[in-house]
């Protein structure tokens, strides 16, 4: 299901309502600085995810003196229009309803597997530089689409942590911390399997858009994953007991899936440390467009890309370069940027401008 038909904003930041047929190639969202183009993006991302990239409070995306936002997406088939379903989101302070083609459902999970979506914004380069989290997000996104099992194995895993962890903290007797350790490690084991194999999936496609958006590099990029535990273990279970005693001084379980992460190598060198911020900016691109492409390869339906501002993301050239590859991939793409001059438009036929005044969204007639 992966293409946006329509999309419906009401009382969501600064929007009063916004209602939006979109292109099924580019769709760019021009406006000046705060006229709500970030918010337009924020809305795709929170439907299809169940989170904000700039707030984790209700009331900040819910439209001042109005106690409820809505967001509303009818989603087709890219190989069948006939096959739609429609997503909806109410959100008020407290609570938030979701709905599929019209009857709540419970779970973020059943918009997420209706609505592929990926995410370049200008701190996306933050993947590289900080701590492990958004490379496991990164890598748990595309294990989520990929494995049936992940999800199951990722909740069960997060459920005997959270218990392992609270009973840690209290200082509960031994055998209640341990009653949590063998489905830890099961599941942990499962998860390690999905990553690796998603990771060795991935590293062809890394290396060919590298390869397409930064030539100048000669060496091949490498993913060397960490499961989250010592390499040279050979039974993730006995180093749970073994360190037990280090778990409970520090009140929380040390190793387990919940610290993977992923280096990104060029030659010897670390990503981070060798590549130029410009550079680092495009590796970034490159690992949403290898996802973009193995998803399609794997499931059969593209993704749908969003990107706020790409000219303070990329220069002139390469911004040419991600929009060619966008197109040849066959991504619906919406993009924001504060003039419509900085983005060229390469195939009219499937390509919309939305002007954004003050949260009003209009199309913009040829
Ligand atoms: N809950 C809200 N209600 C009303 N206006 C809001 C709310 N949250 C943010 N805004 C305003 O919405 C405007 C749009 O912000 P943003 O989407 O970041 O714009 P842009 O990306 O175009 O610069 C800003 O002026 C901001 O003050
Ligand atoms: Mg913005």
């Amino acid at each position: 299901m992966t293409q946006i038909a329509q999309l419906h904003l009401q009382h969501f930041r600064n929007c009063t309502q916004a209602q939006c047929k979109l292109s099924t190639g580019l769709n760019l969202f021009v406006g000046d600085n705060a006229a709500g183009k970030t918010s337009f993006i924020e809305a795709i991302w929170l439907l299809a995810t169940g989170r904000s990239f700039r707030t984790s409070k209700s009331h900040h995306l819910i439209q001042h003196e109005h106690t409820q936002s809505v967001i509303f997406s009818q989603v087709t088939s890219s190989h069948n229009a006939d096959k739609t379903h429609k997503l909806g989101m109410q959100k008020n302070t407290t609570n938030t309803v979701l709905k599929v083609d019209g009857e709540p459902v419970k779970g973020q999970i059943h918009l997420a597997s209706l609505i592929p979506v990926q995410l370049l914004t200008p701190e996306s380069h933050r993947l590289l530089e900080e701590g492990p989290k958004a490379r496991r997000q990164f890598m748990d996104w595309g294990c989520f689409y990929q494995s049936s099992d992940f999800i199951q194995q990722w909740r069960l895993y997060q459920r005997a942590l959270k218990q392992r962890n609270h009973a840690l903290k209290r200082h509960l007797p031994k055998a209640q911390v341990q009653l949590w350790d063998h489905q830890l490690v099961e599941t942990a084991l499962k998860i390690d399997v999905i990553r690796q194999d998603y990771l060795e999936a991935l590293e062809p496609y890394l290396m060919t858009f590298c390869q397409a958006l930064m030539p100048e590099v000669e060496e091949a990029v490498v993913c060397q994953y960490r499961a989250g535990w010592p390499k040279n273990t050979d039974d993730l279970l006995s180093l749970m007991t073994q360190n037990y005693l280090k778990d409970s001084q520090v009140g929380h379980t040390q190793y387990g899936a919940h610290r993977a992460d992923i280096r990104f190598k060029f030659g010897n060198q670390e990503a981070m440390n060798t590549l130029s911020r410009g550079q680092q900016k495009l590796f970034v691109c490159a690992l949403l467009l290898a996802q973009a492409s193995l998803h399609e390869k794997v499931v059969h339906e593209p993704v749908i890309m969003l990107i706020d501002d790409l000219p303070a993301e990329l220069d002139e050239n390469h911004r040419l370069k991600l929009l060619e590859l966008l197109q040849v991939l066959n991504i619906q793409h919406l993009i924001t940027s504060t003039s419509e001059s900085l983005i060229p438009i390469l195939n009219p036929e499937n390509s919309k401008i939305w002007h954004i005044t003050n949260g009003e969204v209009t199309e913009k007639r040829a």
